[in-house]
């Protein structure tokens, strides 16, 4: 059994970070804690999601007292297994990385206000994590790779753009899975139908969250379901699915039309004086979707 990796997640647990949890859960991963981020909804039910969610981790739960919650499309989560832990996200995180100096890697699913605040509280947390995974912001210019908030910048990017830029200046190692990749990492409703009917607690959750987030992106012209959350925590575990660049990558926090923005060296004549991050461009489909589905079907 290769060695655990030790990870934190930080999460704003709506739809696709609910499958980034559980797949999470059911890979070699040694998850030393998971901080909720105001974002898809407000932090008071980003939290309890994820509480919830963290709940399903269980082999069987009975469904006497499920409970539709907001941010998850009304789809069943049984009650919290753990009493609620309200240590603050950024005090919880440094306390962690002091336990793993060098070792903790941090995937990140929603806007990164939780990591800017532990970084300006504690400014040697950067040097004690090995690597942070985002999801987040796009390269590919204007349109839907480059952003799906506005047409210039992707929701965890635009929600707080001062903590992204935050993050990108950091100097810890970063992995950032941007639209560019996740709009690519997609379930067909076919491919989905295979973990929504394999009989589990989780298939059934997994049907019921995602079917109007499935809806949205067919009318969109997209071909299914893009899982963005769940790129980040595939890639450390299977990077030799993805591939990608290191460039220069900073975030726009004055422009009119542009905040939010992610702002790339990839492909400019001008380069940033640093490569700062490695940017997910790319992802192998077919290995992508057989792995997801055997991750949620397995929970
Ligand atoms: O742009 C997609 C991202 O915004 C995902 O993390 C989704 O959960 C939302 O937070
Ligand atoms: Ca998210």
């Amino acid at each position: 059994m290769s060695e655990r990796i030790p990870v934190w997640l930080d999460v704003d647990t709506g739809i696709d970070d609910a499958q980034a949890i559980l797949a999470a859960s059911r890979l070699p991963l040694d998850i030393r804690g998971i901080s909720a981020v105001n974002g898809n909804v407000a932090l008071a039910h980003t939290y309890e999601n994820t509480r919830r969610v963290c709940a399903l981790f269980r082999d069987t739960y009975t469904a006497t007292h499920v409970h539709g919650a907001d941010g998850l499309c009304g789809a069943p989560l049984p009650e919290p297994l753990r009493a609620p832990d309200t240590t603050p996200a950024w005090d919880a995180l440094w306390q962690e990385a002091q336990r793993f100096p060098g070792e903790l890697q941090v995937v990140a699913t929603g806007p990164l206000t939780n990591l800017a605040i532990a970084f300006s509280k504690y400014p040697k947390l950067p040097s004690l994590l090995k690597r942070i995974l985002i999801m987040g912001g796009g390269a590919a210019g204007g349109g839907v790779h480059g952003g799906n908030s506005t047409p210039a910048a992707e929701f965890n990017f635009f929600a707080d753009p001062h903590a992204a830029q935050a993050v990108c200046k950091c100097g810890a190692p970063l992995v950032l899975c941007g639209l560019d990749v996740t709009m690519r990492a997609y379930l067909t409703p076919e491919e989905m139908d295979v973990i929504t009917n394999c009989g589990s607690a989780a298939g059934r959750f997994f049907g019921q969250a995602t079917a109007k987030n499935l809806q949205f992106h067919l009318e969109k012209g997209v071909p299914g379901l893009c899982l963005h959350d769940i790129c980040p925590v595939l890639y450390l575990v299977y990077p030799e699915m993805f591939s990608g660049e290191e460039a220069g990558v900073y975030v726009e926090t004055r422009g009119k039309y542009t905040f939010g923005k992610m702002v790339t060296d990839l492909w400019s004549d001008f380069q940033f004086p640093k490569k700062n991050a490695f940017v997910v461009l790319d992802v192998d489909r077919p290995a992508f979707v057989e792995r997801v589905q055997t991750l949620l079907t397995s929970v």
